[in-house]
C-alpha cells in the first residue's frame, strides 16, 4: 500500500503507520483522513500484522489536529459530516481488533490528541504536548475527545482540558492517565516496538479476546461486560492456543502458539 500523506509499512509482523504531513506538523487533512480509513481496513483485514504502532514523521509533531484550513470552511451541514467522518476512522482504530500503540513524538493537539486517545495504549516522549485546543478556534473537540477524554480521565479533568483549551506535557499526561510511559526521544519507537514485539508474542487469540473485552468496558453496563468476558473465556478455553499454554506450562517449556 502507498500513499501521498502517511508512510506505512510491516516488520516482524508489526504494523507501522506514520502521518507524514511535517509542513503542516502532520495536522489531518480529510486526504490524510481517507488514507487512514484505507490503511487501518486494509490492517484489519491482514492476518500477518498483529500489533500496529502509530507515529508522526519529523521531530516536533505526532499530529497537530485537524486541518486549521480544511476547518476554516465548514459550516452546520458539513461540520456534522466532517465529525461523523473523523468518528468513523478513529472507532475504525479503537475497534480494530488488534492492539494499536500511539507513540506520542510531540505535539498531539485537537485531532492529534484524539488519535492517540483512540489507540489502545499511549506512549510519549519527553517533548509531547497533549490538548484540546478547539475552544481557540470556536469549536468543540469533534473526533471524539469529549467522550475518549472524559472516559479516560475522568469529567473534572477532561472538562479543564477542553474548556481551556490549555496543553499539558507529558509528565502530566502521565500523572493524570493519558500516557502509558514516556521515553526519551531516541528510545521512543524502540521502546514502542519491543513491546509490540511482547504482545506479538503472545497466542493472537488471547490478546484478541482480551482486547475485545476491554474495549468493551466503555460501552457494556458492569453485568454486560462480565458475560461478554465469560463468553470470550469460554472461547478461549476452545482454542488450541489454550490447550498448548497451559500444556506448556504443566510440561515446564515455553509454549508454541499457533493462533488457532
Ligand atoms: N492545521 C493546519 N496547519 C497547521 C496546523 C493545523 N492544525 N498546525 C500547524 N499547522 C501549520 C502551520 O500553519 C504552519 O504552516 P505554514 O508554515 O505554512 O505557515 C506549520 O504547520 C508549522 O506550524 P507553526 O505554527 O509555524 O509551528 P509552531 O512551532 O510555531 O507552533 C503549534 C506549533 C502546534 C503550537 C501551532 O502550530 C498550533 O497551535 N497549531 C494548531 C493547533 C490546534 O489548534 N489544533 C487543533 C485543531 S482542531
Amino acid at each position: 500500500m502507498s500513499f501521498n500523506n502517511i508512510l506505512f509499512e510491516v516488520k516482524n509482523k508489526i504494523g507501522f503507520v506514520t502521518i507524514n504531513r511535517t509542513d503542516k506538523l502532520n495536522a489531518l487533512n480529510d486526504a490524510t483522513v481517507t488514507e487512514l480509513k484505507e490503511c487501518f481496513t486494509a490492517i484489519k483485514n491482514d492476518e500477518g500484522i498483529n500489533v500496529v504502532i502509530i507515529t508522526g514523521a519529523g521531530e516536533k509533531a505526532f499530529v497537530a489536529g485537524a486541518d486549521i484550513s480544511e476547518l476554516n470552511k465548514l459550516d452546520e451541514s458539513t461540520g456534522k459530516k466532517f465529525s461523523e467522518n473523523g468518528q468513523a476512522v478513529f472507532n475504525l482504530i479503537e475497534n480494530l481488533g488488534k492492539p494499536v500503540i500511539a507513540a506520542v513524538n510531540g505535539f498531539a493537539l485537537g485531532g492529534g490528541c484524539e488519535l492517540a486517545l483512540s489507540c489502545h495504549i499511549r506512549f510519549a516522549n519527553e517533548k509531547a504536548k497533549f490538548g484540546q485546543p478547539e475552544v481557540n478556534l470556536g469549536i468543540i473537540p469533534g473526533y471524539g475527545g469529549t467522550q475518549r477524554l472524559t472516559r479516560l480521565i475522568n469529567s473534572g479533568r477532561a472538562a479543564e482540558l477542553i474548556l481551556t483549551g490549555d496543553l499539558i506535557d507529558a509528565n502530566e499526561a502521565l500523572r493524570i492517565g493519558i500516557v502509558n510511559k514516556i521515553f526519551s526521544s531516541e528510545e521512543l519507537m524502540s521502546k514502542a516496538t519491543e513491546f509490540a514485539e511482547k504482545i506479538s508474542s503472545k497466542g493472537q487469540i488471547a490478546v484478541r479476546k482480551a482486547l475485545l473485552a476491554i474495549v468493551s468496558c466503555d460501552e457494556l453496563s458492569e453485568s454486560d461486560g462480565l458475560n461478554y468476558e465469560a463468553k470470550l473465556f469460554a472461547e478461549g478455553c476452545g482454542s488450541e492456543d489454550f490447550k498448548e499454554g497451559t500444556t506448556a506450562f504443566l510440561e515446564k517449556r515455553k509454549p508454541n502458539f499457533k493462533n488457532s
